[in-house]
């Protein structure tokens, strides 16, 4: 699994992907602790199984069928668009890691859309319920995280946010398959799979959980925003919040280095191998460890001067001064007029994304979609072409709420709602800083101090991480995606899964502190440990104690800002 394969999914899933095989290993299956799973365990699974989907009488939905799917089959997709594959949130084929019975149906959401969703039952029910999420334009199902979620115990829907496969064309004079993606595919999900689940098991559901990143954790805060019911914990990771604002900043990227002629561009192997090795020169001792990664972004000012070219001649290793003017704006927040817009690129995240960004020379795909389906409604669109009016009629147009950024969440709070928020700091597809910005609407909106948001909304920063999963530190920390094998039993762990963090937070009343992240030594089998590293809450920040070995999490210590 290359990093690339990963970021360039959620900005360019058209590309085609090699096969990778995701086999989800669990080499002890332990059920959650605060239920007996014994408890709901239907001795009658198997017929139960195969005579559900005649049986579940469910308005709008057509049931396509119901089956035993057992642990070890090795399940392939043939139905799904082949857009949708990709090794890590729908790879080409799947191991089972658990006994499910497996439900397909539809549901019409208006007389022109409608969603397609699966329920995936496992054997070993503990009781909960869970919804996974979507990732950038993404009308797919995402099978690794159903395989991950089911397999722990909970009762999983997932379903293909209202249209097929990445593209945004659906969208077109459509508005009721926008507002599927929106809001209401997430939400219809949950409100029929909640009936399934009861009709199946014959008995409701204990507790709800939603597990879902980037596009996903925007889809986890529109919930507790707009649907304060749905879910009773929730784990949002790299929220793409004030999503209008994201879609923008890929058009603006583009605006700051142009096409590859272009004497503001950048190549990919400048960035690899000149400014990134700067940038850590500047800013990676600042944590007073050197080990590739910033513990907190918003201490590195990086500034390029330093490798500006002389002269002319060997240029091998230093940039142009117009190549230094496009690295600074992109690591600089990016305005329209007075208004700012989006946060400057994470430093660090050079490695990752400007090679999807800009050192492809395009618009990404994320925002070249929308501009061309939702905003202009003109399919032939030359994404290249927009500028600031077309960023700020983005803005404004904001479909259904797309932007997601409501600061009144007291309905989810009152109800005893919790969300885990995770975000890593080299994430150069949402901003990290994106997340904060939320954090701090939230809690200047309700009034709420930091203490008083700890009761319910807790942000965890993970250094070392990029979008969403894999990058050069302790990323690991139990998301779903490909980042579901930890080795051995230990992988359910509250004190390391974000998810099992939130059920004992959830059910127990027992706060995560820290989320302990683990980098491993070959992050493709997640074998051998090399760093751990417990990672904390906003706006606390890791801290090393100076002598300690900077690898294990003993050495590190979460501190107040201020106090620095
Ligand atoms: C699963 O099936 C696919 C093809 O359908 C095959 O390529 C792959 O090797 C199989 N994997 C395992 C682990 O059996
Ligand atoms: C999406 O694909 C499924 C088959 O997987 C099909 O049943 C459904 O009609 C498709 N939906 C749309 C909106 O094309
Ligand atoms: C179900 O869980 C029990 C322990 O709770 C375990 O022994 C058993 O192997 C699990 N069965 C399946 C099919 O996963
Ligand atoms: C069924 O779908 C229609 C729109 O097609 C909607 O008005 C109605 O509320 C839906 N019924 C339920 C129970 O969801
Ligand atoms: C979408 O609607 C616009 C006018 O609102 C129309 O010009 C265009 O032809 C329509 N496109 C499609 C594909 O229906
Ligand atoms: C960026 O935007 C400015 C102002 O709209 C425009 O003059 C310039 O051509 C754009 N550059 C690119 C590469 O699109
Ligand atoms: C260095 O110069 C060559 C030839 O002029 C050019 O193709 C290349 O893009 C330059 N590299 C950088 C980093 O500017
Ligand atoms: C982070 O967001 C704040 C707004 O809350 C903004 O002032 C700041 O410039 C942003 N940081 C970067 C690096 O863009
Ligand atoms: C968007 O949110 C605002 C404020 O919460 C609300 O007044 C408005 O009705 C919402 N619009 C849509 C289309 O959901
Ligand atoms: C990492 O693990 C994968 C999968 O087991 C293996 O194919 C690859 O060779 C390993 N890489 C290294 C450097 O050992």
């Amino acid at each position: 699994m290359h990093l690339e394969d990963f970021t360039l999914e959620f900005l360019m899933p058209h590309l085609h992907w090699s096969l990778l095989v995701t086999t989800l290993s669990f080499s002890s299956l332990v059920a959650g602790d605060a239920i007996s799973p014994a408890q709901f365990h239907r001795t009658d699974f198997d017929s139960t199984c195969s005579s559900i989907a005649s049986q579940l009488s469910l308005p709008n939905a057509t049931v396509f069928f119901s089956e035993l799917v057992t642990q070890e089959t090795n399940l392939t997709f043939p139905e799904r668009d082949p857009s949708c594959v990709a090794p890590t949130i729908s790879p080409e084929f799947l191991v089972v890691p658990a006994d499910v019975c497996r439900i397909s149906l539809a549901v019409q959401t208006s007389d022109r859309s409608g969603i397609n969703m699966e329920a995936w039952l496992p054997r070993n029910w503990t009781g909960r319920f869970l919804s996974t999420g979507n990732g950038g334009i993404g009308g797919c199902i995402q099978y690794a995280d159903m395989a991950y979620t089911s397999a722990l115990g909970f009762a999983t829907v997932g379903a293909n946010n209202g249209h097929n496969g990445t593209s945004g064309r659906f969208f077109l004079n459509n508005s009721d398959v926008l507002e599927d993606y929106v809001y209401r595919s997430i939400h219809t999900g949950v409100v029929v799979g909640k009936e399934i689940t009861k009709a199946f098991y014959g008995s409701e559901h204990t507790k709800s959980y939603y597990l879902g990143c980037s596009t996903g954790g925007r889809q986890g805060f529109k919930s507790i925003q707009d649907f304060p019911e749905d879910f009773d914990g929730v784990v949002a990771g790299a929220p793409a919040t004030q999503a209008n604002n994201v879609v923008d900043s890929y058009s603006h990227l583009f605006n700051i280095t142009g096409t590859p002629d272009a004497p503001t561009f950048v190549p990919q192997e400048t960035w690899l191998n000149i400014i990134h090795p700067d940038l850590m020169k500047q800013c990676d001792g600042i944590d007073k460890v050197e080990d590739g990664v910033i513990e907190d972004p918003h201490l590195c000012h990086y500034d390029p001067s330093g490798i500006v070219c002389s002269g002319s001649g060997d240029n091998s290793s230093c940039i142009t001064a117009e190549q230094a003017d496009t690295v600074r704006k992109i690591f600089s927040p990016f305005f329209i007029g007075d208004e700012f817009i989006y946060s400057g690129l994470a430093p660090a995240s050079e490695t990752a994304e400007p090679l999807v960004l800009s050192l492809a020379g395009d618009v990404a795909t994320f925002s070249t979609e929308w501009f061309r389906y939702v905003v202009n409604s003109d399919p032939n669109l030359d994404a290249k072409t927009l500028g600031e009016s077309d960023w700020k009629k983005c803005l404004a147009l904001d479909p259904f709420n797309f932007s997601t950024f409501k600061g009144d969440i007291s309905a989810f709070k009152n109800r005893g709602g919790k969300v885990l928020s995770f975000h890593g700091q080299a994430d150069g597809l949402v901003s990290p800083n994106n997340s904060e910005i939320y954090y701090n609407h939230v809690s200047n909106t309700m009034g709420l101090a930091d203490s008083q948001m700890d009761d319910f909304y807790r942000l965890f920063r993970i250094s070392g991480m990029l979008h969403c999963a894999l990058g050069p530190g302790p990323w690991n920390v139990g998301q779903g995606l490909f980042g579901d094998t930890l080795p051995g039993s230990d992988y359910l762990d509250p004190d390391r899964n974000v998810l099992m963090a939130t059920v004992k937070w959830v059910e127990e009343g027992i706060a995560p502190d820290t989320i302990l992240g683990t980098k491993f030594v070959n992050d493709t089998n997640n074998l051998g440990v090399e760093v751990s590293r417990k990672h904390c809450r906003f706006p606390l920040r890791n801290t090393y104690d100076g002598f300690g070995d900077s690898t294990k999490p003993e050495s590190w210590s979460c501190q107040p800002v201020s106090d620095l």
